[in-house]
């Protein structure tokens, strides 16, 4: 068991793989004070790093000064208004106006395993695998009970936590504040990681210093970004991609978010994670309960590398669910950038024709197949096969598809609806809205009401007839602009601000449907490219769109930053046509094949018209994908280049699990005059093994590769990438 309370010390240990966190019941008031979060300890009784013995006392020996107290102690779970003043994690309303709460210990629970989340999406694992810690707390004032609930994975440097606060008293109280994560740091000279973008630019790495005052990232967009990602890593200064100390924290939730880092004025830090409390407020009646979302915490004594391989080994093992979660996804075309709206039956016809032959497996026809979408100005919500496009319907091009030996994939855009569209005609009380005030259009659409639940079901059924018709394998759910006027017409007013959570409730609960329904589809989820690329999302769907970027050199990047915390298998990836769409650049085709292969892997092009000599390079890029995609999905990611600090060249490697090959991807974006070749460091080898080349046949120690390097040869251009494959030599 990997959690224990010590009743001496009046503490819980848990301890996950090579980490410990510890959490001790402090004075006869039973505060819950944070004690320690890092390398694993073999101590029980390492309460003397609260220092509780100096000033300020604890408020029994020194009540005179309990407001000092409550500022400086590192406490497990902030609350709001009665003397700590830095972030607090829980704060409400009650009818008479007070904001103020006060959490103490109250009782625990420990056991094998780990709890489902009602209704949200959480990592789960076998009681073998993890323990669970749950502390009961009660503000005595308010009667309200407040359960901390910590998992520990036993095998993996991680701790997830969640958090549940239910109301004991016989009133209303509002919820205007609850996060899911708090931990207070000991030092403030440290630097934070976290992940931006904008449409097409998504997950750039930033990296900082933290310092005195609060530093966050948020969304209160009702999903969780292009602008933002709902990641934090707080590191030593010192700490590098392979070696240091470096703290993840991921939320496992696809709305509204907070992680802030707070410098205070005792020169310590406080992290937070949790729901935005930005126009958040849920309404609790007596008894009634609310869970805030899980999030992962990771440590990682090997730098920011180490962290990642983590966060992807939990992710690909207890996050993903369904049929695709340990498989080969297959090799997929689409035809948004080879047609955008202007296809018919016979154009993906002969788009499948030419793909088949060249080894791709599954054609996805893209948004324009429905109602009367001509352009984006229309027909959301009219999932209707429109059958002057799709002549003949929809089961025949799927048979058609078929007969090719593909599979046939289909997008959909369920959350939103057209102005012009017979759904809004029919229900313009659907779509989010506030009353009297004129809506904001996005991309000439409005937000159908996900929280309620007749919208859910309209919407779930035109799905499902959809995906009963025809053999339909693959669903792209797109959802392709962010939450506005936020309002609907059914729920009291104190309730109103509950919409943002219950929206996202409510595409969690269709998506479950849908897997559950339709367990034989592969769902990849997508907000214009990675608008939701969260964990969340990735319990519903084990790969998600990473960007409407499919340059090959901008990929390199956005790819780089999404595999801090998300692992590649998850990635959507495709080979696009030139110049590229979106930023007019001309890359190898090559090249192309080599960044997309770091990924789930297809095409975006219209094979049909591109060169001759790109699409005689197609069925050497499926062998590659065949060959090598075991590896890359389940293999160590090692980072070896890093565009943001060099951006000459970036190369990443996958090593198997027992360390018998290793895959290196190699791209040249900038070629400079070099006397040599460009000597690369290979990482996680073992270093006594050898290993072959299997291009060369040159055999070298992991040793002699990993601190002598392998020699980059003859790339001559920009842009110009290389695969290099070792084996263990037997
Ligand atoms: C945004 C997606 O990211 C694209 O791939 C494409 O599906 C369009 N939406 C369709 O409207």
């Amino acid at each position: 068991m990997g959690i224990c309370f010590n009743e001496k010390s009046n503490s819980f240990k848990l301890d996950a793989k090579d980490t410990s966190y510890i959490i001790a019941i402090v004075d006869e008031e039973q505060f819950l004070g944070h004690v320690y979060f890092g390398q694993k300890l073999p101590d029980d009784d390492v309460n003397y790093l609260m220092g509780l013995e100096e000033s300020p006392f604890v408020p029994s020996k020194n009540n005179r000064n309990r407001m000092s107290f409550l500022d400086s102690f590192p406490t497990e779970y902030s609350t709001s208004g009665l003397g700590d003043f830095r972030e607090s994690c829980l704060k409400v309303m009650t009818k008479s106006g007070i904001t103020a709460c006060g959490i103490n210990y109250v009782t625990h629970k420990i056991y094998s395993g780990k709890p489902n989340l009602q209704g949200l999406p959480a990592t789960f694992g076998e009681e073998k695998e993890c323990s669970t810690l749950e502390i009961t707390c009660l503000d005595k004032h308010l009667n309200l009970e407040v359960i901390l609930i910590y998992t520990v994975f036993e095998n993996l440097d991680v701790i997830t936590r969640s958090v549940q606060v239910k109301n004991c008293s016989n009133e209303a109280i509002q919820l205007t504040k609850v996060l899911s994560a708090c931990v207070d740091f000991d030092r403030i000279d440290m630097d934070m990681i976290t992940l931006h973008g904008s449409w097409a630019r998504e997950r750039h790495i930033n990296r900082r210093s933290i310092t005195l005052g609060k530093q966050a990232v948020s969304s209160a967009r009702g999903e969780s970004s292009h602008q933002m990602n709902p990641f934090l890593a707080v590191m030593d200064k010192t700490s590098t991609e392979d070696a240091g100390e470096v703290y993840g924290f991921n939320f496992v939730y696809s709305g509204n978010f907070i992680a802030q880092a707070e410098g205070t004025q005792f020169d310590t830090t406080r992290v937070v994670m949790g729901i935005n409390p930005e126009d958040f407020a849920w309404n609790l009646e007596p008894d009634e309960e609310f869970t805030a979302p899980e999030v992962v915490m990771v440590y990682s004594n090997e730098g920011i590398g180490k962290m990642s391989r983590t966060f992807h080994d939990l992710y690909r093992n207890h996050l993903i669910r369904g049929q695709y979660k340990d498989k080969k996804r297959p090799i997929l075309i689409n035809n948004w950038e080879a047609t955008y709206f202007d296809f018919d039956t016979e154009k993906l016809i002969s788009i499948a024709k030419e793909a088949s032959k060249l080894g791709i497996e599954m054609l996805v026809m893209d948004d324009g197949w429905f109602g009367n979408r001509s352009s984006d100005n229309m027909a959301l919500g009219d999932w209707i096969v429109n059958e002057e496009k799709i002549k003949g319907g929809l089961k025949y091009l799927v048979d058609e598809v078929n007969k090719l030996g593909m599979k046939f994939g289909i997008w959909f855009e369920p959350e939103m609806v057209s102005p012009d569209s017979d759904l809004y005609r029919a229900h313009p009380d659907w779509a989010l809205h506030i009353e009297g005030r004129t809506g904001t259009l996005s991309r000439n659409q409005y937000v159908l009401d996900f929280s309620r639940r007749e919208v859910r079901d309209y919407i779930y059924d035109s799905l499902r007839k959809i995906l009963n018709s025809a053999n339909i394998e693959y669903v792209k759910w797109d959802m392709n602009r962010q939450l506005s006027d936020v309002g609907n017409a059914i729920l009291p007013p104190h309730r109103q601000r509950e919409i943002w959570h219950r929206y996202v409730l409510g595409v969690y609960e269709l998506m479950e449907r849908l897997t559950t329904e339709f367990p034989q589809v592969l769902l990849e989820n997508c907000s214009g490219g990675g608008a939701r690329y969260d964990a969340g999302m990735l319990y519903y769907s084990p790969q998600i769109w990473t960007s409407d970027n499919t340059d090959a050199v901008e990929r390199l990047k956005i790819q780089h930053g999404t595999s801090l915390v998300y692992p590649v298998s998850a990635m959507g990836a495709h080979v696009s046509d030139v110049p590229n769409h979106t930023v007019g650049r001309v890359t190898p085709f090559e090249t192309r094949g080599f960044v997309a292969l770091s990924g789930t892997f297809g095409y975006e092009l219209d094979v049909t018209k591109i060169p001759q000599e790109d699409r005689a390079m197609i069925p050497e890029q499926v062998t590659l994908y065949h060959k090598y995609n075991d590896l890359i999905r389940t293999g160590d990611l090692y980072r070896i280049g890093n565009l943001f600090e060099n951006p000459e060249f970036d190369c990443i490697s996958y090593v198997s699990k027992d360390k018998s090959e290793v895959l290196v991807t190699y791209v040249q974006v900038l070629n400079r005059p070099n006397y040599h070749s460009k000597r690369i460091r290979l990482k996680g080898l073992q270093k006594d093994a050898y290993y072959r080349n299997e291009e060369t046949n040159e055999v070298y120690s992991g040793a002699a590769l990993m601190n002598g390097g392998v020699l980059i040869k003859g790339l001559w251009g920009d842009f110009k990438g290389k695969l290099i494959h070792f084996v263990l030599e037997a």
